[in-house]
């Protein structure tokens, strides 16, 4: 008998960004962060979880290729699954024994891996819900966040739609460390995301080691971590809440400035940024100077390629200029060049 359980989670870009770890094998980090979801329909996760007492070992096929999940990260959530449902079963003799047996995961993301957004985040936050649907559990989405954050950190932030914060925690077990959300897609349902696509070649350092090499040797990081993100942290809530797309352009913007500053400050020195991506930002500029307050806002993850936040209402102005400046028509680039999509937040 095969038990089996299907589900999508979306990709998420923040605005505050994550980078550090206070502990990297529980992923826990040495600042809050702050995302928006991107819309399921436009960029996500498809995952298939299944069990079955033949087979004989764990699974994991990521867009058709089987993947290592003998890796401490996916581990640490199958455990962490597996021991919930464990739970169940000891409380309700009736369920079947889904615990002992092997899983197979199988994902398909609907974007090219070679777009270089952050697939890790919502990869790791649909295999959690798959499996954790497929064990008919309980859990909220900030307990299952929990284990998503120990696949991959900004992972925890995709199991919300809508507006999302990552609160840091302070417990050395990770068990505060949790996502919630700030508030749902439906309060400020307007924000739009283009995605240009600087280049869709392989990043040069990863997150995971990328952070590790800043909060090693950067001395500008511990400022950011300590201080400028928390009182980000504080007035990016209260634009979200207030509606007010100025100041969230300009935490925005800044952030991603910050964390970029604090990789040049890293010793020797991370570059995610290339000629196209500052040429992204220049444009952003001439667009907020000509409407005469912010209207887009740039962000960059450990890569060279933008996401910038608009209102729906300043399509033209913003993704109209975006497209123009590439002359480029919409769709996924698979090359060099910069290629824009649009979607929904
Ligand atoms: C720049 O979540 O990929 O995108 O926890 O090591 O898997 P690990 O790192 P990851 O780092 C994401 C870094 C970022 C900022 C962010 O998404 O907050």
């Amino acid at each position: 008998e095969i038990y089996r359980a299907s589900t999508t989670a979306p990709v998420n870009i923040a605005v505050i960004k994550y980078w550090g770890k206070r502990d990297p094998s529980l992923n826990l980090p040495t600042n809050s962060s702050l995302s928006v979801t991107l819309s399921q329909s436009d960029l996500r996760t498809h995952t298939t979880a299944s069990c079955s007492p033949t087979y004989n070992s764990d699974s994991l096929l990521l867009n058709g290729s089987p993947q290592d999940t003998s890796g401490s990260r996916t581990q640490a959530c199958f455990r962490e699954l597996r021991s919930l449902r464990s739970e169940l079963e000891k409380s309700d003799a009736s369920l079947p024994k889904l615990s002992t047996q092997k899983l197979k995961i199988v994902s398909e993301n609907n974007f090219p891996t070679a777009a270089g957004l952050a697939s890790s985040a919502a990869g790791f936050a649909a295999l959690v819900r798959a499996i954790a649907d497929l064990y008919q559990l309980t859990a909220t989405p900030t307990e299952l966040s929990r284990i998503a954050r120990q696949g991959s950190g900004s992972a925890c932030r995709s199991l919300f739609g809508g507006y999302v914060s990552w609160e840091m925690g302070s417990a050395a077990d990770g068990s505060d460390s949790l996502a919630t959300e700030v508030a749902p897609s439906s309060h400020w349902p307007n924000i739009r995301a283009i995605i240009l696509v600087a280049s869709s070649a392989k990043k040069g350092v990863s997150s995971t080691s990328g952070m590790q090499q800043t909060v090693a040797t950067s001395e500008l990081f511990s400022h950011r971590a300590k201080v400028l993100v928390p009182e980000r942290m504080t007035k990016m809530k209260d634009a979200i809440k207030r509606k007010d797309f100025a100041a969230f352009a300009e935490l925005t913007m800044r952030d991603s400035n910050g964390f970029h500053a604090t990789c040049a400050d890293t010793y020797p020195p991370i570059f995610y940024l290339n000629d196209t991506s500052r040429a992204a930002i220049r444009v952003v500029e001439n667009i907020n100077a000509a409407a005469g307050r912010s209207i887009a806002a740039y962000t960059f993850d450990a890569g060279p390629n933008a996401v910038v936040y608009y209102l729906a209402e300043d399509e033209g102005a913003v993704a109209g200029v975006f497209k123009g400046f590439l002359g480029e028509k919409e769709g996924w680039g698979s090359e060099r060049g910069g290629k824009v999509k649009v979607v929904e937040g």
